[in-house]
């Protein structure tokens, strides 16, 4: 397939019908360049790197005053307040301020439903605190779930969600010791499960983890990424499942098992799709069907490394709760979330080690319609690509990696990359409705990668950014010309392109 990437430079000049405000855009010119080749941005949708330098930013959420609060593992939580220009695409940062120094931070956070108390994680402990978004500021620590440490060389994140369905109810979520952990098959354990607790109803001793709140599933090895569907309450995981894994003695490690995306059932007291055991560590999902003695199993049946008079394929079939989708092995989903009215999960994928072909290293969506998702458990095409890595041949060394997803009011996503200390910015091109063209016919569109001219401020604004998609270097920064059309309702767009085609060049 041609594979053009066009290599220069745009200047986008929106005629504004509210008059002049040149003086607002100033901070435009500020556009961030990764270090790495810039990122290939799905069809539909248009993407901006807008925060670098932070450290190891992981789990991320907007406060009240919507100032994203993140994560820094090892560090603490950090608020970045962004430059809003009338909600457009050209975000930077205007202020940073750490909220907490506590290092023992390393993943988790959540707001309670009215904002004011923020939840953080560490390994073994959740913690409350008092939050006031105006000053972004904590007041008094208290632990509210502990007992979570497990030892063992594995896993260190406990997620946190909090309910909006059901006010107060913080789901924490805990994997393994090790790639295979044998505790996990003890429910009494608390180990490789999600259980969720009532905040609203704090006990006097902090709860514990093992014995205490409601189990939502267990035999979940690492389910990192959670997330609430908002129309139905449905509560939804996605697993990180194991490594080095074979089959009646063949390794079958590079293609299986398949990461899962799994169904909790929801937390109005409802007991259905609750509970269950998830296959960990005896029953995996089938990815790659050229298995030894496959017989009838497809994508997403369940499996075990052995067959015997205990454990078998169909033990694992009758007994354990099947994936409601299952993802290409290795991708290494870390955070899950919805858009507003439950059409759309986004999900984040760090990406593989185990595997000689890099897999995942990106943030895909995922159709869902009537609380489910829409394409079929056995689906091997159930993800689209939001934002990906240009070539993952380079990865992990040059090339983002996807962590924490957090949405803000207008439905913008926002990505954290540890590895690289960044934010993105994704959102949907959607320009069509105010009479501009349609992304997917970007012949003769402006294109831009490089931000080499950025700071020449011509005009009222310059945006150079990544957009477009398709693989076609047509549509490059054009997204972004769209975006910010669509966003501020009120420009009418003209582009004078600086086209060098990088291909020239070779
Ligand atoms: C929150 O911080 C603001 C700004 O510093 C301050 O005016 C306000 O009194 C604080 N609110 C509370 C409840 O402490
Ligand atoms: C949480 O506790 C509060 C206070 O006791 C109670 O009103 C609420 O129903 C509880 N929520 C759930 C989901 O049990
Ligand atoms: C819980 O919510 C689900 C989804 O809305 C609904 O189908 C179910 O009937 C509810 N159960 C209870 C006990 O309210
Ligand atoms: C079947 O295999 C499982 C897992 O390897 C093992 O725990 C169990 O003891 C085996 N059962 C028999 C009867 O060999
Ligand atoms: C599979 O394991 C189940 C117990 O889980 C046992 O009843 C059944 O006989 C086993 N099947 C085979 C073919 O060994
Ligand atoms: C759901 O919200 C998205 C924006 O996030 C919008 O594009 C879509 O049309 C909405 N769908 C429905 C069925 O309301």
């Amino acid at each position: 397939m041609r594979r053009t990437r066009i290599h220069g430079a745009i200047v986008v000049v929106l005629l504004y019908a509210a008059g002049t405000r040149a003086q607002q855009y100033a901070s435009c010119n500020n556009v961030l360049k990764p270090a790495y080749p810039p990122p290939v941005v799905g069809s539909g949708w248009v993407a901006q790197l807008i925060a670098n330098n932070l450290n190891k930013p992981r789990g991320i959420i907007f406060d009240d005053n919507d100032n994203l609060l993140v994560v820094e593992r090892g560090v603490g939580i950090r608020r970045l307040i962004f430059h809003q220009v009338d909600n457009e695409a050209c975000l930077s940062i205007a202020e940073t301020k750490s909220v907490t120094e506590f290092q023992d931070l390393n993943h988790g956070i959540a707001l309670s439903n009215d904002g004011k108390t923020l939840f953080a994680s560490s390994t073994d402990k959740v913690y409350a605190w008092a939050y006031n978004a105006s000053s972004g500021s904590l007041g008094d620590q208290r632990t509210v779930v502990q007992n979570m440490n497990v030892n063992g060389n594995g896993h260190v994140t406990r997620t946190l969600l909090m309910s909006s369905k059901q006010p107060g109810m913080l789901l924490v979520s805990k994997g393994s010791g090790d790639n295979v952990d044998d505790r996990a098959r003890d429910r009494s354990t608390g180990v490789s499960q999600i259980r969720a607790f009532n905040m609203s109803n704090l006990p006097n001793t902090p709860y514990d983890y093992a014995s205490e709140g409601t189990m939502l599933g267990w035999g979940l090895r690492n389910s990192v990424g959670v997330a609430e569907e908002p129309i139905t309450g449905g509560i939804f995981s996605v697993e990180n499942s194991v490594d080095q894994i074979t089959r009646d003695g063949t390794d079958i490690h590079q293609d299986n098992p398949g990461e899962e995306m799994n169904f909790h059932g929801f937390l109005n007291g409802s007991t259905d799709n609750q509970g269950g055991n998830y296959g960990y560590p005896d029953c995996y999902a089938l990815w790659d069907t050229d298995i030894p003695d496959v017989g009838s199993m497809g994508v997403g049946s369940q499996f075990s490394q052995e067959q015997n008079a205990t454990l078998n394929d169909t033990t694992c079939s009758e007994t354990r709760v099947a994936p409601r989708l299952t993802f290409q092995a290795h991708m290494a989903p870390l955070d899950m979330t919805f858009n507003s009215n439950g059409t759309e999960a986004y999900v984040t994928f760090h990406g593989s080690w185990d595997r000689d072909n890099p897999s995942g290293y990106k943030v895909s969506s995922i159709q869902f319609a009537n609380g489910q998702p829409v394409a079929p458990f056995t689906s091997t095409e159930s993800t689209a690509d939001m934002l990906s890595n240009a070539d993952n041949s380079a990865c992990p060394d040059s090339c983002f990696r996807p962590v924490g997803l957090a949405i803000d009011t207008l439905g913008r996503v926002y990505m954290s990359s540890d590895t690289t200390g960044e934010i993105y910015i994704m959102a949907k091109a959607e320009i069509t409705a105010l009479g501009g063209p349609s992304p997917t016919t970007s012949s003769g569109m402006p294109s831009a990668t490089d931000s080499s001219s950025a700071g020449h401020g011509i005009g009222p604004r310059a945006y150079v950014g990544y957009g477009g998609g398709g693989g076609e270097g047509a549509g490059w920064g054009f997204g972004l010309t769209a975006l910010a059309c669509f966003v501020t309702g009120l420009g009418a767009w003209a582009a004078f392109p600086v086209v060098e085609p990088r291909a020239r060049r070779a």
